[in-house]
């Protein structure tokens, strides 16, 4: 799909369709008329007022109506799309361009010109409009059924044109809607490995997908690690939870150049488990198939570079994904076993299913390696992240407020948001172990906190932050499928590195 920006006659343009709204009540319960509105009404002969006098043609956001081959307009269909409010918030407008992407994609048409005057969202300006407008249309292009007989078609709309009525700004409007399409490139990309079943997304298979992205990329390079590799830097946290499997463990090290070399780097982790059964320590049956979502941590990753090399960002970025499976077997970790981190520190692994936070603290160690700017780690990590936000929200922990504060305002402008928790001391003292330097969990209170704590054992030389996506990284029930978040906020998050 390709984006533009240009000024234009709506009346005279040539397309498959065009798109304009219908812009909610004010204050004084009036439905304000863009020109827009006023300009096609008038060229149809007052069609739009008789309509909507009618009752055919609402404010409500979501609602809209077709009209084919509308007379006096050289658009061979009309959509006119309400927009609920007048003025909107961040949410209400992705809401309301994800309804027009649903509905575009599903129409036969090669193109189409769309014209958002009159809406307003608060606090954001048009340049921000296009960006979710693009992100918005290219996410809907999405799918996934690489196993299914039956063919679902990907959507015939190729061109969008954003039309507005005068010249300013289009620059702008243009590399807005570039990045948001490079975003949702990146969503998919990450949709889709997420999507991908434990059987074929192995550890092996995103080593592979992490080498053919550096290809794409003068300035993107790429080293996979094996276990030998490993056991020979001291990766014997991570290493315990691979034992139990056939799978090989990988760890895939990303390295993104966009400026100069001396700049310190930004580093994504991302937890890579491509099945979580829970080991020894087995998940019951229920919903476990959910468990190949386990990797969209890295998946993110992969994802953010997706976007970050097609919009060539000027900052160095390291992406380092640990990627195990997590399996019972003869010689899998049992209970009580203990181990010695990459950083010195020992755990006595109380329960093989918390194995997350067993591979991402010798990638944190790893990722000190960097002299990093700062380190986000990216983690379906727990379900009682599930239960205290929901899948609205991402957890956000952090041992620096300012980085916190940046990750939280990303959140809000790419509308893929954060909620910050607390890392107090006191939580940590839940991780205590009677026989190791501490113990992988901290029983059933305060379950996403003292995961973080225990994180925060290996991050304490550098600014960190901590996503937990266990509740936004997928959706579950009848539309089962990988959402590709927090690729929308890891994104804006290094866009807001370079402006800030
Ligand atoms: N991958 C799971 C977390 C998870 C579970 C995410 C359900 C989304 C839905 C993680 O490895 C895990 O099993 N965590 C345990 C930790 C517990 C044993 C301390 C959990 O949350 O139950
Ligand atoms: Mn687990
Ligand atoms: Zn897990």
């Amino acid at each position: 799909m390709d984006f533009t920006a240009v000024a234009c006659n709506l009346l005279t343009k040539k397309t498959d369709c065009l798109v304009i709204t219908l812009n909610g009540r004010t204050e004084n319960n009036t439905v304000q008329k863009s020109n827009a509105w006023n300009s096609v009404d008038s060229a149809t002969g007052g069609l739009l007022s008789r309509l909507q006098k009618k009752g055919d043609i609402k404010e409500t956001l979501g609602s809209s109506v077709l009209i084919n081959e509308p007379k006096g307009l050289a658009a061979t269909r009309l959509l006119i799309l309400g927009s609920g409010t007048k003025i909107l918030d961040e949410q209400l407008f992705l809401t309301l361009t994800k309804n027009l992407a649903g509905k575009l994609t599903k129409l036969p048409i090669k193109n189409s010109c769309i014209s958002l005057e009159g809406i307003e969202v608060d606090g954001r300006d048009n340049a921000w409009q296009a960006q979710q407008l693009a992100r918005q249309l290219g996410e809907a292009n999405y799918l996934f059924n690489p196993f299914k007989a039956k063919d679902k078609k990907f959507s015939s709309l190729k061109q969008i044109t954003l039309a507005q009525s005068s010249r300013k700004g289009l620059e702008q409007l243009k590399q807005q809607l570039n990045l948001g399409k490079a975003v949702a490139n990146g969503v998919n990309v990450s949709r889709e490995l997420g999507d991908l079943p434990g059987n074929i997304c192995t550890p092996s298979y995103l080593a592979i997908q992490a080498k053919k992205l550096a290809k794409k990329h003068p300035r993107l390079s790429c080293k996979v690690l094996d276990e030998k590799q490993m056991k020979a830097l001291g990766m014997h946290s991570l290493l315990s939870v691979t034992a139990g499997t056939e799978q090989p463990a990988k760890l895939i090290v990303l390295e993104y150049t966009g400026t100069k070399k001396g700049d310190k780097p930004v580093v994504l982790v991302g937890k890579g488990v491509t099945f979580d059964s829970g080991g020894i320590s087995l998940k019951p049956g229920a919903a476990m198939d959910e468990m190949k979502y386990d990797m969209c941590g890295a998946a993110s990753v992969l994802g953010t570079f997706t976007a970050l090399i097609e919009t060539n960002l000027a900052l160095n970025v390291v992406g380092i994904i640990p990627a195990v499976e997590n399996m019972p077997g003869g010689k899998a970790t049992k209970p009580g076993d203990i181990v010695k981190s990459m950083s010195g520190q020992t755990i006595e692994i109380l329960n093989t299913d918390a194995e997350g936070r067993l591979i991402l603290c010798d990638a944190l160690t790893y990722a000190g390696r960097f002299k990093p700017k700062s380190v986000v780690d990216i983690a379906t990590l727990t379900g009682a992240c599930v239960m205290a936000l929901g899948s609205h929200a991402t957890g956000l922990l952090s041992n620096n407020d300012a980085l916190a504060a940046t990750l939280e305002t990303a959140g809000q402008t790419s509308g893929d948001r954060v909620w910050r928790l607390p890392l107090w001391k006191e939580y940590d003292k839940q991780l205590k172990s009677n026989f190791a330097d501490m113990a992988n969990i901290g029983g059933r209170a305060a379950g996403t906190i003292t995961a973080a704590c225990f994180l925060g054992r290996f991050t304490k030389d550098y600014h960190w932050a901590h996503l937990d996506i266990a509740g936004t990284a997928w959706n579950s029930g009848a539309n089962k499928g990988a959402t590709g978040r927090p690729v929308p906020l890891l994104t804006q998050f290094l866009v807001d590195q370079i402006t800030s």
